[in-house]
């Protein structure tokens, strides 16, 4: 049966539109629902020229209550009734409860070959540390940040030249290959590790 995908995202959603992209012929999802935490996104608009649903939530007005901005985002999402939620630029971390809700069907794309660079920064600090490799992974999402099983990974060399912004869209380019490919097998119950080439 095909799957029900929503996708979280707080930006220009590139990420977000490759999954919708992906996702047409004998892919075994399909995009139900767009939702983001800032109205501004421009991810919104794409998404909705797309023909896809789309939700904001602003976290603003909560003022650091999570579980209360959760608890309405959690309301269009329920609506939507996905059986996969991609986080694709999702700036907004996460509380246990939310997770323990969507665990087990909820991925996350990271820029940096996790476990390596959780959080934020991961290009500069991949460059501090003078890496040779830098990349990005789909994980599932569990309780602890940027955490959870590993589903796939693409890597790229550090060239002499390149500054967190150079390696930043870099990374990106590697990113919109690497997020379809994982959603794919994920939608098709392959959990398994794959290095993408
Ligand atoms: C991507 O590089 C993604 O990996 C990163 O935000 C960017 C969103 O771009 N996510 C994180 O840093 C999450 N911790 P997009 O809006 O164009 O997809």
């Amino acid at each position: 049966m095909t799957k029900r995908v929503a996708i979280l995202i707080s930006g220009g959603g590139s990420n977000m539109l490759r999954l919708v992209e992906s996702m047409v012929g004998d892919h075994p999802a399909r995009p139900v629902l767009v939702a983001s935490n800032d109205p501004e996104a421009g991810g919104l608009k794409r998404a909705a020229e797309m023909g896809i649903a789309t939700a904001a939530v602003d976290h603003r007005p909560f003022k650091g209550d999570r579980p209360a901005f959760e608890a309405a985002l959690s309301a269009p999402l329920e609506e939507a009734a996905p059986d996969i939620l991609c986080l694709a630029g999702f700036m907004r971390v996460l509380t246990p409860g939310f997770v323990a809700r969507w665990q087990g069907r909820m991925l996350n794309i990271h820029p940096s070959l996790l476990p390596k660079y959780k959080g934020l920064n991961t290009h500069a600090r991949a460059l501090e540390a003078g890496d040779a490799e830098h990349g990005c992974t789909v994980h599932e999402v569990t309780p602890e940040l940027d955490d959870g099983p590993i589903l796939g990974q693409a890597c790229l060399a550090i060239a002499p030249g390149d500054t967190p912004e150079s390696l930043a869209s870099r990374v990106l380019t590697l990113e919109h290959r690497l997020y379809p490919d994982v959603l794919r097998r994920f939608a098709q119950g392959d959990r398994s590790f794959h290095q993408l080439s």
